[in-house]
């Protein structure tokens, strides 16, 4: 084990150099893998623009009825056609996606907390790989809780997902989860993300943070920035373009989506932002002029 005192602090990130070892496939780091966890990736990250929407819905799993989500089966056919992947259980995948609108899909595949606790860090793998083979999920998400009580037991979930989705060449993406005590700082990031990936999932999701381009250039596969908690609606369209500015290959967002009065017409603009290299503010007028007619 290196030894912690006088460590150095790492600095040489190199942002403006491209990934190196990516011959032959354009999603980083997953060049050496097989062929159906290429395809499950590019189910997911659109070919053309090497991006994704990703439409958060998972929150009942520890929230239960949620503030915009109440109607599942409402509200998900409608964003279908508007984002590249729906990031649910499967619960809520089942009885309300029908799977001839199901865009790609990220299983959320732990749980085992609710909102009424304090400590929301221990989690068990809740889904069998089987049942994410019958789903066809392109990925399977596990929330992933470093620095937190419950890190053993959560890298425990995150390794036994990773070396089942291997078995059957379906991606893994871990979910940096941040608790109510736990700095957002680049630091913790840069720590977080790069352990997650370390274990070997195929796509970390994490949040927007001082210098995270750094935090992107030292995580050797795709991040996907969570839209966190509801803000305007320009500002959560500045939030996706400066993560995409920064290297991020797109957005898992949820309450900036489902908790807009428009949601169709967000999911739009962030689209035009993640695919169609649309500025913040190109993309909140295209959205202006769409809610007024
Ligand atoms: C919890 C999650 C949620 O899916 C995530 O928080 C996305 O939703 P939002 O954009 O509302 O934060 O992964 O850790």
């Amino acid at each position: 084990m290196a030894d912690l005192q006088g460590l150095k602090v790492a600095k040489d990130y190199h942002t403006d150099v491209p990934f190196a070892n990516q011959n032959g496939f354009y999603l980083k780091g997953i060049n050496s893998l097989d062929w159906g966890m290429k395809r499950h990736m590019a189910n997911i990250f659109d070919p053309k623009s090497g991006n994704t929407v990703m439409f958060a819905f998972d929150h009942g799993y520890f929230m239960g009825s949620t503030a915009g989500l109440e109607r599942l089966d409402l509200l998900l056919p409608k964003l279908a056609p508007h984002v590249n992947c729906f990031m649910g259980t499967r619960g809520a995948i089942r009885t309300c996606v029908p799977p001839e609108i199901a865009p790609s899909i990220a299983l959320r595949v732990t749980s085992g907390s609710s909102m009424l606790q304090d400590d929301l860090s221990h989690e068990i793998v809740a889904v069998d790989i089987e049942d994410a083979v019958r789903m066809n999920a392109d990925c399977m998400a596990v929330q992933t809780f470093v620095g937190a009580d419950g890190q053993l037991s959560s890298l425990e979930n995150l390794n036994q997902v990773i070396n089942a989705g291997m078995r059957y060449s379906i991606p893994t993406m871990g979910v940096c989860a941040v608790g109510k005590d736990m700095a957002r700082t680049d630091r913790f990031f840069k720590l977080a993300t790069r352990i997650i990936a370390e274990m070997g999932c195929q796509v970390v999701k994490t949040y927007d943070c001082e210098n995270f381009e750094e935090v992107v250039a030292a995580c050797p596969v795709p991040i996907v920035v969570a839209g966190g908690k509801k803000l305007a609606e320009a500002e959560a369209m500045t939030l996706a373009y400066s993560v995409i500015q920064k290297g991020a290959r797109g957005v898992d967002m949820g309450r900036n989506i489902f908790q807009s009065e428009h949601p169709v017409e967000m999911a739009i603009a962030i689209n035009k932002i993640v695919h169609e290299g649309f500025t913040d503010k190109e993309a909140y007028e295209l959205y202006l002029d769409s809610i007024n007619g």
